[in-house]
């Protein structure tokens, strides 16, 4: 069967080398100024060498307000940052790259914020005519794209919400009235950047709050994007400040609830599990004979050979991978040359997500060396790492507190060991990866008591080379936990 995911695709007069998306993530590393800096160029460069087809370049404000370390387009200033980044982002690989651009309204550290029923008529027209400028910015900076973010918590998206409290044409009454400002916006864009621009859209395909709006909605609101010539959706969900945690003295921030879960799925979360809403829309497209608008679909899809099968099921036409392509960005290459088995794997535990929260320079934290700004990289490494002669010495022992601690020895390899990947069998099943980690032990939380359990870890290298398997360690965790219990059997 071919490889959907590595063929070419079009998007309007755009040509991608592959349907491989890294979605926008809001990198934390420009400075409070907003502009372009050598750490922004060293990220985005990173995923074009390893030819992911399209860089989506993180949330850029179109205004002038400054909110932290975040990148800015809001007046010609900012242009020649941008050129630059694209053309290095060009000369670096096969990729193209759009621009994501984005308003957001006021928040205070007091809890308070401001909301769109609050903007004057003359302030929404000031956000649709920003949104212009900043995309003819993008178009002049030489981006291959410009993307509208209408998504999660900020303006646009708070247009489209079902929780849009305005009464008059811009509100929430009906979804025409919810779609009105960002039918504008789009019209605008379109009007500054030509008919050949390639012009994409986040939107949230379903809110995940309560009285939020789900498929039904996204269906119309994609289709209405689509008759207004938008060349791709970029579907998302939830983000929302409706149930984000409320810490005494600090800003929301729009993803420590539920709702921001599903916009960033943890590893105890389904795999891949807002794919039905681009399924959804994308079978409501075809009985629309709406062709000429992709979709996107993004959220936990692991692996190529992963957004491969959603694509051969017709549920999508392009793959977003923000976290496992921050985690190693050589994914698509490694795809091409047939190399999945050594993709260095996201596992999904939200340390980058955290570190954005807290305004601190975004980083893969759980699997790059702490050190390490960006993802390691090593293209000429075919030597994996190998155990030491006498092996690994995997054990698995019961801590006093009932939870199985797994420790072996440092594996060897001449440019380095990167990580380690610990598998687990229950009960002579099938072993499933667990973690991945930097150290030598590993403290599974999750073994229950009457069950046996067997772990093995493998090596890897900055290339993502394997070492062999290790021995098996097993142990039957016993009932009532005793603290005595020990390794029963290694092979
Ligand atoms: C650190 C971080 C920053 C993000 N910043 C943005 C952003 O600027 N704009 C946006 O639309 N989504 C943003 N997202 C959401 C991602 O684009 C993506 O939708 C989400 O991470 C789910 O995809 P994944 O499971 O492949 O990581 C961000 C995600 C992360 C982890
Ligand atoms: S910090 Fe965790 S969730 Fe984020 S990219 Fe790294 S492994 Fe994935």
């Amino acid at each position: 069967m071919t490889n959907l995911i590595l063929a070419p695709i079009r998007i309007n007069q755009l040509a991608l080398a592959n349907r491989m998306i890294v979605p926008a993530m809001v990198t934390r590393l420009s400075g409070e100024d907003g502009l372009v800096n050598q750490a922004i160029i060293d990220r985005y460069t990173r995923f074009s060498r390893g030819e992911v087809g399209l860089i989506v370049v993180e949330a850029t404000a179109v205004h002038q307000s400054k909110s932290g370390p975040l990148l800015r387009l809001g007046s010609d200033e900012f242009i020649a940052g941008h050129r630059d980044l694209v053309q290095r982002i060009h000369d670096n690989g096969p990729s193209k790259a759009a621009l994501q651009i984005i308003h957001f309204l006021k928040i205070a550290r007091s809890g308070w914020r401001q909301t769109v029923d609050m903007l004057s008529k003359d302030e929404v027209k000031a956000i649709i005519q920003a949104y212009g400028d900043a995309a003819a910015r993008a178009r002049e900076a030489g981006y291959d794209a410009v993307e509208l973010h209408m998504a999660h918590a900020y303006t646009l998206s708070s247009f489209l919400s079902a929780h849009n409290k305005r009464r008059d044409e811009y509100g929430g009454r009906s979804l025409e009235t919810r779609l009105r400002v960002p039918s504008e916006v789009m019209l605008q864009v379109r009007a500054r950047v030509g008919k050949d621009y390639p012009i994409g859209v986040r939107f949230d395909a379903e809110e995940c709050i309560k009285d939020g709006y789900g498929l039904n909605d996204a269906k119309y609101i994609a289709l209405r994007l689509a008759q207004l010539g938008a060349d791709y959706v970029s579907l998302s969900a939830g983000g929302k400040f409706e149930d984000a945690k409320l810490e005494p003295g600090e800003a929301p921030y729009p993803y420590t609830g539920y709702s921001g879960d599903r916009t960033m799925p943890p590893a105890s979360f389904q795999d891949a599990p807002n794919v039905y809403l681009a399924a959804g829309i994308k079978a409501f497209f075809a009985a629309q004979g709406q062709t000429h608008t992709k979709i996107v679909t993004t959220g936990k899809i692991r692996t190529p050979s992963d957004g491969d099968a959603i694509l051969q099921a017709g549920q999508a036409d392009m793959i977003g991978f923000a976290r496992a392509l921050l985690a190693d960005p050589d994914m698509p290459k490694k795809a091409r040359l047939n190399r999945e088995h050594t993709i260095v794997r996201c596992v999904y535990g939200n340390v980058c997500k955290q570190l954005d929260e807290n305004f601190k320079q975004v980083r893969c934290g759980s699997l790059w060396p702490r050190e390490f700004l960006h993802a390691p990289e090593a293209p000429n490494d075919d030597i994996a790492p190998v155990w030491p002669a006498d092996g690994a010495s995997i054990s698995a022992k019961l801590n006093e507190d009932g939870r199985v601690r797994v420790t072996w020895k440092a594996a060897i390899d001449p440019q380095g060991v990167y990580g380690y990947e610990i598998f687990c069998a229950v009960n002579g099943g099938e072993f499933q990866h667990l973690s991945s980690l930097l150290t030598t032990n590993y403290v599974d939380e999750t073994a229950l008591a009457g069950n046996a359990y067997q772990y093995r870890v493998r090596a890897y290298d900055f290339a993502g080379n394997r070492s062999l398997d290790s021995a098996i360690a097993e142990i039957v965790v016993p009932a009532p936990f005793a603290a005595d219990a020990d390794v029963l059997k290694v092979r």
